[in-house]
């Protein structure tokens, strides 16, 4: 917990690194209020409609108006002042839409509205806009507004037409159903952390069901049930861990499963290598809390994070352990379960990208490639408690990848020759993979630990040992990935002979 300040603010100068939000998105209430449209063309008909769907009590100011926009105001919709607009006061008015194809009109417009301290919305004018119109996406009573800050309609329209086809039809009936008895569950179900709990097992359960299929006196029987046996279970069982692979650095390498449980979550507790950046999916009101370890700083022990997970779980919290890469791949996933599953807590496992995978892809190393490397082995660069690396005979066609221990490649590429493997194997050393930052150090075992002094590698990085790492340079297709090349001769030779040395005493 103590970690838990410094690595908020972390997450927050993360977010602050992406570009700055250019526009608020708020759902007016414009119902009975004044809104002034200036223009009677084809695109101030397609505002007024909009408008009038809100309920607005609309203003247009025009000389002319299209034959829609003439019939909508003989019908006593909307007042029509036929005219054009002069230095009128915009007071009277909360909203101002200028929708005529006169720049110097619609500019006088804004400008008034600016004087009056309204916002206005000028027609395909970005830079007159105080505010502008986003793509809606109705399903009354939810509305889903998408803006690409003026930048792209087209973008914000197929965004829209790529979540009409994500919802149910009938999402409005769920979100009416849910208004209806709000009331009642507030009063019922009193502790607002358990009202939540409560809320999302109706919106994902049996009583959503019903009310996407226009069951609707199904749902409201269902949820009534819901209500009466809610509370008749113990806190615990509610409690639930997720373990959750973030993948290994690039922020769209989550799985969709991973995102949905990251973003029920209570508490996200997370790691170093988990991308700062995905903690925006976390709910906001969720407890974000660091759980990283850092080399040689004083960092929160695997047996304390055992109770703190063990602890929240036992409390009722849904906890979102969010680790980078794969869980279960050096990553600890089986300790931490070991501590639920002793405890008697629910969890649940969500495989995620490991660094091997996501660096081979994002370099363009094949991990196995057909009459080259039939077989991968991923292990571990670090070295036992006596500083000996942990590593296996050479096998020919076999590709090694090995996690962790960038400070220790002089005693790793020794013990892999000592093993076997020739000086002059190709290797490569994949930095921040898949990440912008990432960068393919291409170069040979002999002068893999010259190449780490030299080019300052630096953790996260995976090596990669094997004839596939020379496909590198043909299959590199991730733009913002650097590739060095690196060798040292004098290195490659000291490694030579000790190869040679080991040879002939393994000669009988
Ligand atoms: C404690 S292990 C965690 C591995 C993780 N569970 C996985 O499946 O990728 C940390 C090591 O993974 C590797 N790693 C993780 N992310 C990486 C990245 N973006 N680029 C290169 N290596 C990475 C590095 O070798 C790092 O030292």
């Amino acid at each position: 917990m103590l970690l838990l300040g410094s690595l908020r603010a972390r997450y927050r100068a993360a977010l602050k690194a992406s570009s700055p939000m250019q526009h608020l998105p708020l759902f007016a209430d414009l119902q009975h209020r004044a809104v002034l449209v200036v223009g009677g063309g084809v695109v101030a008909e397609r505002r007024v409609a909009l408008l009038l769907e809100a309920g607005a009590a609309i203003t247009v100011i025009a000389p002319e108006l299209t034959e829609r926009l003439g019939e909508l105001a003989a019908d006593g919709r909307f007042t029509h002042q036929a005219r054009a607009f002069a230095a009128d006061s915009i007071e009277p008015y909360w909203l101002v839409i200028a929708a005529t194809d006169d720049r110097a009109v619609n500019a006088a417009v804004a400008a008034a509205a600016g004087a009056a301290k309204r916002f206005c919305n000028v027609v395909d004018d970005k830079e007159l806009c105080t505010f502008i119109m986003p793509a809606i996406v109705d399903r009354a009573p939810v509305t889903i507004a998408i803006g690409s800050s003026g930048l792209s309609p087209v973008l914000a329209r197929w965004i829209k037409g790529v979540i009409e086809t994500l919802l149910p039809a009938r999402l409005g009936a769920l979100a009416e159903l849910a208004g209806r008895w709000r009331q009642r569950v507030r009063e019922q179900v009193t502790d607002p952390t358990e009202r939540r709990h409560f809320w999302e097992r109706v919106v994902t359960g049996v009583v959503a069901e019903h009310a996407f299929a226009g069951r609707d006196s199904d749902a409201d029987q269902a949820l009534e049930l819901a209500l009466s046996s809610w509370g008749s279970d113990d806190i615990a069982r509610r409690g639930e861990a997720y373990l959750v692979g973030a993948g290994p650095g690039g922020i769209d390498l989550i799985t969709i499963r991973g995102r949905q449980l990251l973003a029920t979550a209570d508490v996200v507790l997370y790691d170093r290598l988990a991308s700062a950046e995905l903690l925006q999916y976390a709910r906001r009101d969720a407890e974000l809390i660091c759980v990283g370890k850092t080399p040689r700083r004083p960092s929160i022990s695997q047996k304390q994070l055992n109770r703190l997970l063990v602890s929240l779980v036992q409390s009722g919290k849904r906890v979102c352990r969010l680790k980078g890469g794969d869980p279960f791949i050096f990553g600890r996933g089986g300790e931490e379960l070991e501590a639920l599953a002793e405890a008697g807590l629910k969890f649940q496992v969500v495989p995620g990208v490991s660094a091997a995978e996501g660096c081979a892809a994002y370099a363009g190393i094949p991990l196995t490639l057909r009459g080259v490397s039939q077989a991968v082995l991923l292990t571990t660069g670090h070295t036992r408690d006596d500083g000996t690396p942990i590593i296996g005979k050479h096998q020919p066609g076999q590709t090694l990848a090995l996690y962790m221990g960038v400070a220790q490649y002089a005693e790793l590429s020794s013990a892999l020759i000592a093993n076997g493997y020739s000086p002059e194997a190709p290797v490569a050393v994949v930095e921040s993979g898949t990440t912008d930052r990432q960068r393919v150090v291409r170069t040979v075992l002999g002068s893999l630990a010259a190449a780490q002094v030299a080019l300052e590698i630096q953790p996260p990085a995976l090596l990669i040992v094997g004839e596939t790492t020379r496909y590198a340079e043909r299959f590199g297709w991730f733009a913002p990935s650097k590739i060095e090349h690196f060798s040292d001769e004098s290195a490659t030779e000291r490694a030579r002979v000790s190869y040679r040395q080991n040879s002939n005493k393994a000669a009988p």
